[in-house]
C-alpha cells in the first residue's frame, strides 16, 4: 500500500463564505471507503489538486455526518488557488484522517467554550458540531467568534443558525472599522468580547483557534477568567508535507505538529522549546 495514495473525492457542492474563502463539500468516489471512513475532530488531512499538489487543511465538518467532508480554506498560493478553479463534480485527492484530535470523550459533562478568529473557526466548527450532534453529552456551550470585518464572517447561515438556538451563547464580533451600519453584534477584539461574555471556567474546558496573534492575546484572559492550561486545547498550523511524521518540515523540536498535534492544550504549548 502506498501511503501517498489519496482517495478520489468527488466535489459535491462549493460554497463561498467571503471573499477569499470557500468551503468544498466532497463525497468519496468508492463507495465502501464512504461507509467505512472514519476520523476525529481535530484531525487534518492533505488535500491535492492533481498537477498542482497538495496543501493541508483540517476537515472541516463533524465526524457525526458521515458520507463527506467539508474543508474551508482561504486562498493562499498555489494549492489553494487550483482548489479554486475546481468546480462541482471535478475530482480531488485527499489523504488522511491525520494527527490527533479534541479529547472530547474527557470533555462530556463540561461546558465548552468555544474561541474562534477569522478562519480559525472550520477547526472550531467541527467541534462545534460534533457537540451539538450530541447536545445531551455537554454542559453549557459558549462560542465567542470574531473577524476582522463583517465580510470576513464565515459560515455566516450556521452563525445564525446557532444564534437562534436556545442551548447555544453565541457572541460575535468585528475589529473596529469593520461593521456595517446594520451589524447588530460587537465591535471590538475577541480578548476584549471573551471577558465581556464571561464563561465561568468552573468545569470548563476551552477550544481556541485563529492567527496567533489573536492566541496570543486571549491566553491571558482565559488564565484571568480561571482556565486552567490544561484546560485550553489549541490547534497548530504549522508548514506541513508528508502530514504522517516522515519528512520532518512541521516539527518543533522533538514535537512532530502532524503526529503529536495539531491539538495541544495551552500547557503543552507552554512546555514546547523557545523556538515555537
Ligand atoms: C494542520 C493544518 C491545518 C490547516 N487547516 C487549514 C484550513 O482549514 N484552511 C486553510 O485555509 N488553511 C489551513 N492550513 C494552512 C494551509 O495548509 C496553507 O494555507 C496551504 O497549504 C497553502 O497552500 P498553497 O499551495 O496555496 O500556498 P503556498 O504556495 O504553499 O504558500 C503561499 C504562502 O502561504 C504561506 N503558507 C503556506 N502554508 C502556511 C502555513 N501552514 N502557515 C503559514 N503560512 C503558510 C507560504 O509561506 C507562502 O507565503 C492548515 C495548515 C495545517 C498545518
Ligand atoms: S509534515 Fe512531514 S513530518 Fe510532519
Amino acid at each position: 500500500m502506498n501511503v501517498y495514495e489519496p482517495y478520489l473525492m468527488t466535489i459535491d457542492d462549493v460554497i463561498d463564505e467571503t471573499a477569499d474563502t470557500r468551503t468544498l463539500r466532497l463525497k468519496f468516489q468508492d463507495e465502501s471507503v464512504a461507509e467505512s471512513f472514519d476520523f476525529r475532530a481535530g484531525q487534518f488531512g492533505e488535500y491535492s489538486a492533481f498537477g498542482a499538489g497538495e496543501c493541508t487543511f483540517c476537515i472541516a465538518s463533524p465526524p457525526t455526518r458521515r458520507g463527506y467532508l467539508e474543508c474551508t480554506f482561504k486562498s493562499a498560493g498555489k494549492v489553494t488557488s487550483a482548489l479554486r478553479d475546481l468546480n462541482p463534480g471535478d475530482t480531488v485527492g485527499f489523504r488522511g484522517p491525520y494527527g490527533n484530535h479534541f479529547p472530547l470523550n474527557e470533555m462530556e459533562g463540561k461546558d465548552l467554550v468555544f474561541i474562534a478568529g477569522g478562519i480559525g473557526l472550520a477547526p472550531v466548527r467541527c467541534v462545534i458540531w460534533n457537540v451539538l450532534d450530541q447536545r445531551d453529552k455537554y454542559g453549557k456551550v459558549t462560542i465567542v467568534y470574531g473577524a476582522r470585518s463583517v465580510g470576513d464572517l464565515c459560515y455566516k447561515r450556521e452563525l445564525q443558525e446557532w444564534s437562534e438556538r436556545d442551548d447555544v451563547t453565541l457572541w460575535q464580533t468585528v475589529d473596529p472599522g469593520g461593521e456595517t451600519p446594520e451589524w447588530k453584534g460587537e465591535v471590538g477584539f475577541v480578548p476584549t468580547v471573551l471577558e465581556k461574555a464571561a464563561p465561568s471556567a468552573e468545569t470548563a474546558c476551552a477550544v481556541l483557534c485563529g492567527p496567533p496573534i489573536m492566541i496570543k492575546l486571549t491566553l491571558p484572559t482565559l488564565k484571568k477568567l480561571g482556565f486552567e492550561d490544561d484546560a485550553i486545547y489549541t490547534t497548530l498550523e504549522n508548514r506541513m508535507k508528508c502530514g504522517i511524521g516522515k519528512c520532518g518540515r512541521c516539527n518543533i523540536g522533538h514535537v512532530y505538529v502532524c503526529v503529536d498535534g495539531p491539538v495541544f492544550t495551552a500547557a503543552q504549548l507552554a512546555a514546547l522549546p523557545p523556538e515555537y
